[in-house]
């Protein structure tokens, strides 16, 4: 029997380990976990959710159908999601960047990781795409640290933006080109 997502953290847990897969309706339980959490939500379009069929919808009505999004996982369970939404007709050279992970798992450099991990093979998956970018709520310091470690370009301050909880938000706008990507 898989252990509840509490007690995913052990001490021996390698941080530099994790995965991205496939995420579905079977990683409902561990989304609550992050879905369900003021902190997570604080600078997002999506309101903290507070029921398992809400949860539900968004399996059924976004997850699903996502072009690319991914669990990220430690040791297989999902402990947040990383995804890239590309856009359509004249701007299809570009695709945007959103993630999210249980605030328990903060500041041990596994978003980073993980948007490392996106960017060696998004522009392989999809050779149409030039540019990844990411909007960034300008409060958001952690978030615009993770793209500035990423190797994310900080192009500037879009002022009021995105409307996020009925406040109208600055957003700071981050690109990393195809061009920029090193092959190791
Ligand atoms: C933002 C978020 C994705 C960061 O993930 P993470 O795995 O903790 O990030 P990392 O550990 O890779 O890096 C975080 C960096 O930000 C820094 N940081 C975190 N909070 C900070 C703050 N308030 N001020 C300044 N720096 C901060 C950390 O020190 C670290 O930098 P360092 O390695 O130079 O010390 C995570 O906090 C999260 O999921 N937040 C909620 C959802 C969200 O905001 N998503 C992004 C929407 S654009």
């Amino acid at each position: 029997m898989q252990p509840k997502s509490k007690d995913i953290l052990n001490d021996e847990d390698d941080y530099s380990d994790i995965s991205l897969r496939l995420m579905d309706v079977n990683d409902i339980d561990d989304f609550m976990v992050w879905a369900t959490d003021d902190k997570v939500s604080r600078y997002c379009t999506w309101s903290t959710y507070t029921s398992k069929e809400q949860a539900m919808d968004f399996f059924t009505n976004i997850v699903a159908p996502h072009p690319w999004l991914r669990a990220i996982c430690l040791r297989n369970r999902a402990i947040g999601s990383i995804s890239v939404t590309p856009f359509e007709g004249s701007d299809a050279c570009r695709g945007e960047l959103g993630y999210v992970l249980a605030s328990k798992y903060w500041g041990k450099g596994i978003v980073t990781r993980a948007v490392k991990k996106v960017a060696s093979v998004i522009f392989a998956e999809w050779p149409h795409l030039e540019r990844l970018e990411a909007l960034v709520d300008v409060d958001n310091a952690g978030s615009q640290r993770v793209l500035q470690k990423a190797g994310f370009q900080r192009e500037g301050v879009l002022r009021k933006y995105v409307i996020q909880k009925g406040r109208t938000r600055d957003m700071v706008i981050f690109s990393l080109l195809s061009s920029e990507i090193t092959q190791s």
